[in-house]
């Protein structure tokens, strides 16, 4: 790790401490060695008109208090209470304090409220082990800042910014802060290029069903192991693979396993290099799985700056506003009627918003979000908080897994604003309803068959039973990331093929072949 601090006056890129290079594996700010000068902690970080801030990382906490800094004056879990001498020395809502556990470990936090007595309420962004009274707390007058960059493909980083994978020290050239005031513009801007360019995804039923299209937010709703985290990769897999440069893959909340196996997979999959993984997981404090929502937008907007167009994909963006519940009820303030945080709707859209295509050209950003939909209760009110921002929405059913129907993707409860004739063509959108319809239709079947017995159904109905059977069939598919769950090799399905495939089953050319035949397959043999 770099021990000395950089000289502010050199533009040097700063490097980030990675966790493999401190002692215990876990990432630490240099302490400053006994008699050395502390650095020049300068006032008011100049910044330009983008936002960018020169910043000199690791950052250094000097020895003894300096003016304008603090001290810790009560630790309640990750709530860090810092009181200043004077009321200007208190920062603004937003910034964030830098301050040391007992054993050294650099903390930051981030501050929520303002109380009386010169005192900043704050959040901390880590794990407030070990954190002392009477700690000295440099406020470091801004928000949160991360590197941007080029060199942030196959690397994971935290909230900060500071890598995780240890993989050795970032390059640091450019900061950009992750809180910032929403742009200013038309609400709902007209689409950059005429007709919406659909992104194909390799997935028969969302390609047929509720296709993806480059610069919408799509959610990808279910309860626990439903499959969001499996299709979510197999999106990655096929979308960056096939066609996309660029994808930043925002871990919040969810297992830390997960992330690994994630990463290893990844790379297995040999599309590491295209990806920019941003994890606050589980064992973060509520602050870091808050903010890493808003780590992996900035990471994607600075993609999308350079005019490139961008997947932005979300596991699990409920995590991210059940942090902002706990948060709420760490500060104090009394939940709405329904448990959540008052500003439920205010934080649903503060992060949704940050996700829109630049307006004058530019690149766009696409983003995928998984929905953990608590208790499979599709009414609850932070599932219901997201509707509105959303294009598609895919439901995941736990009777489909039941079934062993993967992707567990029920297109009579899922929805999509793209599925238009403008959009994916008249003939698409034909076979897309034809489907729709013939689902339908079993399920009323179903139940009569059910309790009268296929028998009892008149011929045209159970031709109709059996060819709805075959297209429930069809849309299920072998994924590339799931292999090692079913033993099948993955398929990938041009969109044309998968209409294609519907088509025939409707039209009664694949009435000879037996409904087995199609579960689990690509393309209609
Ligand atoms: N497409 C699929 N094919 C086969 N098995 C799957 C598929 N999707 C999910 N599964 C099974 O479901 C389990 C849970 O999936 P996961 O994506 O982790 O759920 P979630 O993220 O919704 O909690 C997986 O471990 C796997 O056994
Ligand atoms: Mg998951």
């Amino acid at each position: 790790m770099d021990a000395q601090p950089t000289n502010p006056s050199t533009r040097a890129p700063a490097r980030l401490a990675s966790p493999n290079e401190a002692a215990g594996g876990i990432a630490q700010d240099s302490a400053p060695a006994l008699g050395q000068r502390p650095r020049d902690l300068r006032r008011g970080i100049p910044s330009d008109s983008e936002g960018r801030v020169e910043q000199e990382v690791p950052w250094v906490l000097p020895v003894g208090l300096h003016n304008g800094s603090g001290r810790v004056v009560s630790v309640q879990g990750p709530v860090v209470d810092v009181k200043f001498t004077a009321s200007q020395d208190v920062p603004n809502v937003y910034d964030v304090i830098k301050t040391r556990t007992a054993d050294g470990r650099g903390l930051t936090v981030e501050v929520a409220e303002h109380l009386p007595g010169n005192i900043a309420r704050c959040i901390a962004l880590s794990s407030t082990l070990g954190l002392q009274r009477s700690a000295p707390a440099m406020p470091m007058r801004g928000g949160l800042q991360v590197p941007v960059g080029p060199q942030m493909y196959g690397r994971i980083v935290n909230v900060l910014g500071e890598p995780i994978d240890r993989k050795g020290a970032l390059e640091v050239t450019e900061t950009r802060p992750i809180r910032r005031p929403p742009l200013g513009g038309k609400i709902n801007p007209p689409r950059s290029n005429e007709t919406p360019e659909l992104l194909e995804t390799g997935i028969k039923v969302i390609d047929l069903l509720f296709p993806l299209v480059k610069g919408s937010k799509n959610g990808i709703l279910g309860g626990a192991a439903l499959g969001k985290s499996v299709l979510t990769l197999e999106l990655i897999h096929n979308i960056v693979k096939e066609h996309y440069g660029a994808c930043v893959f925002t871990g919040a909340g969810e297992r830390i396993r997960e992330g690994n196996e994630l990463y290893h997979a990844l790379t297995e999959h040999q599309v590491l290099d295209k990806v920019m993984l941003v994890y606050g997981q589980m064992n973060e404090p509520p602050g870091a799985r808050f903010g890493v929502a808003f780590t992996g937008v900035t990471l994607a907007e600075s993609i999308q700056r350079e005019n490139k167009d961008v997947l932005l994909f979300v596991d699990n963006v409920f995590r991210f506003l059940q942090a902002g519940a706990e948060i709420s009820t760490l500060l104090g303030r009394v939940p709405s009627e329904t448990g959540y945080q008052p500003t439920l709707a205010s934080e649903a859209s503060e992060f949704h918003e940050r996700i829109r295509s630049a307006q004058e050209g530019g690149g766009s950003i696409t983003s995928l979000e998984a929905v953990y939909v608590p208790a499979d209760d599709l009414t609850d009110p932070a599932v219901v908080a997201l509707y509105g921002f959303l294009e598609s929405i895919m439901v995941l059913s736990r009777e489909r897994v039941q079934l062993g129907l993967y992707p567990a993707v029920d297109p009579l409860l899922s929805s999509s604003s793209n599925l238009d004739p403008d959009i994916v063509g008249e003939h698409h959108f034909e076979i897309a309803q034809q489907v729709i319809r013939a689902l339908q239709k079993y399920e009323e079947l179903r139940r009569i068959v059910a309790v009268i017995g296929l028998e009892e159904l008149s011929q045209a109905d159970r031709t109709i039973y059996a060819r709805a059977r075959k297209l429930q069939n069809f849309l299920t598919q072998p994924f590339f990331v799931a292999e090692g769950y079913t033993g099948k090799p993955g398929e990938y399905v041009t969109v044309r093929e998968a209409v294609n495939g519907c088509e025939r089953i409707l039209s009664g050319r694949m009435d000879a072949v037996p409904e087995e035949k199609f579960y689990m397959i690509g393309v209609v043999p």
